[in-house]
């Protein structure tokens, strides 16, 4: 393989990337649910090049039980690269970087789980990333939070992640690799998309605030457009098929609607 190259511009004179994309336009996203047989749950997401798998097993019997919380579940984040998901083999011991990523991406998922139903259960949320390419902390945020809906997990919302950088002087939502290696800074972000609560916010590089207030509205968007993707992937896998000509036999508004309930009786829950 060719070493890899600096490229001479992120941001070309006509404004475009250097895959071709505007500054506020994401790369290609596919969201898959239900891809693990054996586990509770699971959700694959392709975001460019970025491939990641999560997998859901629980509430559970939690081991080691020194861990055990009283009052809710633990909720227990194993994100891992896979050795062959980087050009340079990545050592496959657990690093600091994976076990910091791990608890920032259970920091995020978190605040919309009502984790209180499950006292001294453990939720566990595998993640495993496929293929490197940027952006991997908020892909598997996306992935998680849609395996532990195919868990059965009960949640005000899903929670989409984006990473907004910078880079030539110019914002840029979604940063592949190169952008993120070779530009001037990322801001990676959550969201509760209804109530624009802010679940993950990081921050590497210099922004001035103005830039860092764009920076948000811009990640607000594209995580809301996430969102709307993230609803489509679980509607594709829970509205079933005839056996005989493969038509839908729920009605799509009727998920919505069943959707919604759902989740009002969850707000009604923690309510209580
Ligand atoms: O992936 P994310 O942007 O959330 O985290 P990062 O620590 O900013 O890493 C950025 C990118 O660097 C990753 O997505 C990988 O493409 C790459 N990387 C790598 O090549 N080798 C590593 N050991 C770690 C990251």
């Amino acid at each position: 393989m060719s070493p890899e190259v600096k490229p001479d511009f992120l941001i070309s004179p006509e404004g475009l990337r250097i895959d071709g994309r505007r500054t506020d336009e994401m790369r290609p996203i596919e969201l898959k649910v239900g891809v693990l047989k054996q586990a509770d749950g699971s959700a694959s997401i392709r975001q460019g090049k970025t491939y990641i798998i999560a997998g859901v097993y629980g509430p559970r019997e939690l081991h080691p039980r020194h861990l055990t919380l009283n009052d809710r579940a633990y909720l227990r984040v194993d994100y891992r690269m896979a050795t062959f998901s980087v050009p340079d083999r990545k050592r496959p011991a657990p690093s600091r970087r994976e076990k910091e990523i791990s608890m920032v991406i259970a920091n995020a998922l978190k605040p919309a789980l009502f984790l209180g139903e499950f006292p001294k259960a453990v939720v566990d949320v595998f993640i495993t990333v496929i293929q490197a390419d940027g952006g991997t902390r908020c892909a598997a945020i996306n992935a998680a939070s849609l395996a532990l809906a195919d868990a059965g997990i009960p949640m005000r919302s899903l929670i989409p992640a984006v990473a907004v950088g910078k880079a030539d002087g110019k914002l840029l939502v979604d940063l592949g690799d190169e952008e993120d290696k070779y530009g001037q800074g990322d801001v990676p972000m959550a969201i509760i998309p209804n109530t624009e609560e802010i679940t993950l916010l990081q921050q590497d590089g210099s922004f001035s605030r103005e830039e860092l207030r764009e920076a948000l509205q811009m990640g607000i968007n594209s995580c809301k457009y996430l969102h709307e993707l993230q609803k489509e992937a679980l509607k594709r896998a829970y509205i079933k098929k005839t056996p005989d000509n493969g038509d839908d036999i729920e009605d799509e508004d009727d998920f919505d609607d069943d959707l919604e309930t759902d989740l009002g009786e969850a707000e009604l829950m923690e309510g209580e």
